[in-house]
């Protein structure tokens, strides 16, 4: 018997499955067996004894799960954490185990009574001594950890846990002797994985499937060589045995209808601490102001799920709550991340949602600067298309050219500060890039609850119309187009070859002789699928009257590629005569600028269609600005193009058959975006007919 290992358990004199408060206990309330429990855990205390020296905490008549000993405290030297129990089933445990420690000579710390942590049960030191492995998600909070390394002075590696099977940390995870891991990575979101991988390395790892995970293979009890725990499969047993332990299985099934197993039931009280491990962990913690319409906009709820999501957690220190319908709210939130990274990622969504620093916070962006032409410093803030703000010398200044996916470069020319968004591949030596996320504020508008509903009524807010809605958007996007145009405003289109096929030409020649178009984005296809129908009365060789293939017409575009190329352009075309109607004739005869931008599956291409994408890229963007409506028409790949491009607070109107497209395309968390399902030709007849109806001091033709 190894003398120096001590190990607390309790008797099950009161243990019975009595209330809900984990997956496992539904559908067991009482339905243990008191007499199989009991000798089920005799058998465990019967094979511990003979690895370690048992010390038993009397059992509490009305505190069934004190069984549970692992979640008494977390024990170090002489020190002891107490734990905080998450739910109040088990609060009334906490005084009992107090008594126990202090009568045993430990030192008690105590959390805050609104700071749960669950002992030993959620927090797990390496087998070496080298940390210690604290889960938290579902009992303890993240918030518990530096307290822990405080306390016990050692360094302490937070685990998010992600399944609810497996809600304490010691139902997935066992530190081996010897340096090994016995654990279920299904249990851990992709962080905690990957900082299991840095810290343990792979031949000291030893996974586990989820059925021995669901038989509580990770709720055992290490003792030297020596493994104890309700069962394994012959094939885990297996890789034990091939590094050296020695298994035991004791059946704990009664314990299992509360979810716990032989971990659960002992509590180490015998932790040596190492001389030269000190407390160390980088749980990062920093407030944040959201205020808005938080709760009736939804924005609170996105918030702290988003922050749970990615691994950290919340406290909201203050909510001020607007009394007035329309008053906006305010709330402080204390948020914490296990690693400075999370909390930058964290920080960023917030900021995205229009968090900001509380103002006793707030501070000037940090800049680094380009040493590599095309290439940002690695913590660059990437943009959003939200109109963005940033602090420099104490001033806030408003982000130039906004759109998604950029840098930030912040310029001081004679005391005056600009900033403005840059792609990557613009970025020069020397420029000055905005990086972390201090200093950084991004301006969500602020809906109250009349707007938004106005607002969808009349937009359909960022929603998906279904088919019988498709004429009541037709009807405001009309209207909208009218107002667009009659106060001088710009409208752009982007279309794909679709909108040829489904017999779109003629509809959308209308809109561009008659003013509604200000510029046409597309790649090779639109064009030359509209000059084959305009010179061969075909499109794709299909005869555009009788919906036939026509004998040969596969070759016409190629054709028509040929002609224009022998014309020069499509402009020489229209001038020329050759190219008399169509979309394309249309914008030549309007003035209407376009671009088309190549593609890999481009023939020919026209002589018009731009192969070099940077510089297509380049003059969209310039087509876009000052824009007010994009009409995005049954083409994925530039609308996705034009997207990308585009700040928030220009109407985006994506129209295609395919409803995962429309919600990918609309989906840009923009109240400006709207979708439309249905078929592009039927849309932009509607769309003329409706226009056709508003009273107009211009006559469709
Ligand atoms: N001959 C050519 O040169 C040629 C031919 C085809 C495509 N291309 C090029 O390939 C690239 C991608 O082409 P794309 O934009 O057509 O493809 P895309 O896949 O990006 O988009 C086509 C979209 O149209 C939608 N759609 C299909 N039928 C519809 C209907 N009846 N009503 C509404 N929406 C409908 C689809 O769901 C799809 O989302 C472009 O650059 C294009 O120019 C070139």
């Amino acid at each position: 018997m190894a003398e120096s290992i001590r190990i607390l358990m309790c008797p099950p004199d009161h243990y019975d499955v009595d209330y809900v408060i984990n997956p496992w206990m539904e559908g067991n309330i009482h339905k243990s067996s008191r007499d199989r429990a009991v000798e089920q855990w005799q058998k465990l205390h019967h094979v511990l004894k003979d690895v370690a020296v048992v010390d038993l905490v009397n059992p509490q008549k009305g505190w069934p799960d004190m069984v549970f000993t692992a979640n008494a405290g977390l024990v170090l030297g002489d020190n002891v954490v107490l734990s905080r129990f998450f739910h109040e089933e088990r609060q009334g445990e906490e005084p009992h185990f107090k008594q126990w420690f202090e009568d045993n000579g430990f030192t008690v710390y105590e959390l805050d009574e609104d700071l749960p942590f669950e002992g030993a049960g959620d927090a797990l030191l390496d087998r070496e001594g080298r940390w210690l492995w604290a889960g938290y998600g579902f009992r303890s909070e993240l918030d518990s950890h530096p307290y822990l390394a405080k306390w016990l002075d050692i360094e302490v590696l937070s685990l998010h846990l992600i399944d609810e099977r497996f809600y304490h940390l010691d139902t997935c995870f066992c530190p081996l002797t010897g340096g090994y891991l016995l654990y279920y990575p299904g249990a851990f979101d992709s962080y905690s994985n990957h900082l299991i991988e840095m810290r343990v390395p792979v031949e000291k790892r030893i996974t586990i499937e989820e059925a021995d995970a669901v038989n509580f293979a990770c709720n055992a009890v290490n003792v030297n060589q020596t493994i104890v725990m309700n069962k394994a499969s012959d094939r885990l047993k297996e890789s034990l045995q091939e590094v050296g332990f020695n298994i035991i299985e004791t059946p704990l099934t009664e314990f299992l209808k509360a979810g716990g197993a032989a971990k659960c039931l002992t509590l180490r009280i015998t932790e040596p601490v190492l001389e030269d491990v000190h407390a160390n962990t980088p749980i990062e913690s920093r407030i944040l102001r959201m205020e808005g319409h938080l709760l009736d906009a939804g924005i609170m709820n996105t918030a702290l799920d988003l922050v749970v999501d990615n691994g950290g957690s919340f406290k909201v220190l203050n909510f001020n709550l607007g009394i007035e319908r329309q008053s906006t709210s305010v709330a402080d939130v204390r948020v914490s991340a296990p690693s400075h990274q999370l909390m930058e990622e964290i920080s960023r969504q917030l900021i995205d949602l229009g968090a900001v620093a509380p103002p006793q916070e707030v501070c000037d962006v940090k800049i680094e600067t380009v040493t590599k032409a095309g290439v940002a410093p690695d913590d660059f803030y990437v943009t959003t298309i939200y109109p963005t703000e940033v602090r420099v010398n104490g001033e806030w200044s408003r982000v130039q050219e906004q759109r998604m996916d950029a840098a930030i470069v912040v310029r001081e020319t004679n005391g005056q500060t600009t900033a403005s968004c840059k792609i990557l591949r613009d970025l020069a030596i020397g420029d000055r890039v905005v990086v972390d996320v201090d200093g950084i504020r991004t301006a969500r508008k602020t809906e109250s609850r009349e707007q938004r509903t106005t607002q969808e009524f009349s937009f359909m807010g960022a929603g998906v119309s279904s088919e019988r809605r498709v004429e009541l958007v037709v009807e405001q996007i009309a209207w909208e187009l009218r107002q667009i145009r009659d106060r001088g405003g710009k409208v752009v289109v982007t279309a794909g070859p679709v909108v040829i096929h489904t017999g779109g030409a003629q509809h959308l020649s209308s809109l561009m002789r008659n003013g509604y178009v200000q510029a046409l984005l597309g790649g090779n296809a639109i064009a030359v699928h509209d000059i084959e129908q305009a010179l061969m009365g075909t499109s794709l060789g299909v005869d555009m009257q009788k919906g036939v293939p026509v004998r040969g017409g596969h070759r016409h575009h190629l054709k028509v590629i040929n002609t224009v190329r022998r014309c020069g352009s499509i402009a020489q075309a229209v001038e020329q005569g050759v190219l008399p109607k169509g979309v394309m004739y249309e914008c030549v005869k309007n003035n209407i600028p376009f671009c088309l931008a190549g593609s890999i599956r481009d023939d020919g291409p026209l002589p018009d269609t731009e192969m070099d994408l940077i510089k297509a890229q380049a003059e969209y963007a310039r087509l876009l600005e000052g824009t007010d409506m994009i009409l995005m028409l049954s083409t994925m790949l530039h609308s996705i193009g034009v997207g990308n491009m585009t700040p928030a607070g220009v109407k985006m109107v994506c129209v295609d058959i395919n409803p995962a497209v429309v919600t990918k395309l609309s989906d840009r968390g923009s109240v400006e975006s709207v979708g439309v399902v249905t078929d592009v030709g039927l849309f932009l007849s509607l769309l003329v007919n409706q226009l056709e109806k508003l009273t107009s001091p211009y006559q469709l033709s």
